[in-house]
């Protein structure tokens, strides 16, 4: 199976891999299922203090990633399998069928953002695309790209033992995850319920589902009426 690539660009490279290095995800490193280079953004500044950034024109708070720079450090990783994703709260939302598509990809290169954000120019000069993990800001792309490389190296061949459950997870079916229990049956007066004790396939399926279908409808509407076939409740 060849080594599925990913770069990051970011000023923090010592961030990485920071929790990919672990588990599931840090076994797979270790065994070249996937591999990650981390290049700095500062190597590719121009100036003795290593500036990447610089005043808004039009001025208001903050500092840009300035275009030279960015465009440099992409071109440094031009020759890498698979897209350009710029980590942004402007970007399409994450979710589990975005991840599968980034999954499908031949590999990915992430560019982490800091400050007020990178350069317009230097994004559609490049072609990146922009992803956001959730509506709200955080100091740094950095711990998106985790959160997004967590989701999708979970999806890639080899990482995970066993496939089998990643079928029956939370948004694969379009529906949350069902209640999970293990042992003890009894702990502290709380049974587990009677469905998934009796050994019956069937009745198992059927308890799951519903569940499943109970704790979507009450929890995500939004999910609820698109599983329902986009019609609203009645
Ligand atoms: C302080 S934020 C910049 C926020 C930006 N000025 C705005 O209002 O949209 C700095 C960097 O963090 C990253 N970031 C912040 N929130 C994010 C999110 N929800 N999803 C992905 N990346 C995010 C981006 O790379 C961004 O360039």
């Amino acid at each position: 199976m060849a080594t599925w690539q990913v770069s990051v660009l970011t000023i923090f490279p010592e961030m990485f891999p920071g929790p990919l290095g672990l588990s599931l995800a840090g076994k797979a490193l270790e065994k070249g299922i996937w591999s990650l280079e981390v290049l700095d953004i500062r190597d590719f500044a121009r100036d003795k203090h290593r500036s990447v950034d610089d005043t808004p024109f039009g001025g208001g708070a903050g500092m840009v990633m300035r275009p030279d720079v960015i465009d440099q450090a992409l071109a440094a990783v031009e020759t890498r399998p698979g897209p350009v994703v710029y980590l942004s709260p402007r970007g399409r939302l994450l979710d589990q069928a975005l991840v599968r598509e980034l999954a499908a990809q031949a590999g990915l290169k992430l560019l982490c953002g800091r400050y007020e954000g990178v350069d317009q120019r230097a994004l559609e000069a490049r072609n990146v695309s922009e992803v956001s993990v959730g509506d709200y800001v955080l100091s740094g792309g950095e711990t998106a790209a985790q959160v997004l490389l967590d989701a999708v190296l979970r999806l890639r061949p080899g990482v995970m033992g066993n496939q089998e459950s990643l079928a029956e997870e939370s948004f694969e079916r379009g529906l949350l995850e069902y209640p999970l229990y293990t042992r003890p049956a009894d702990w502290n007066g709380r049974a587990v319920p009677e469905a998934l004790l009796s050994g019956h396939h069937e009745k198992i399926r059927l308890w799951r589902q519903r569940q499943a279908e109970e704790i979507t409808r009450q929890r995500r509407p939004d999910l609820w009426a698109r599983y329902r076939g986009g019609k609203s409740e009645d």
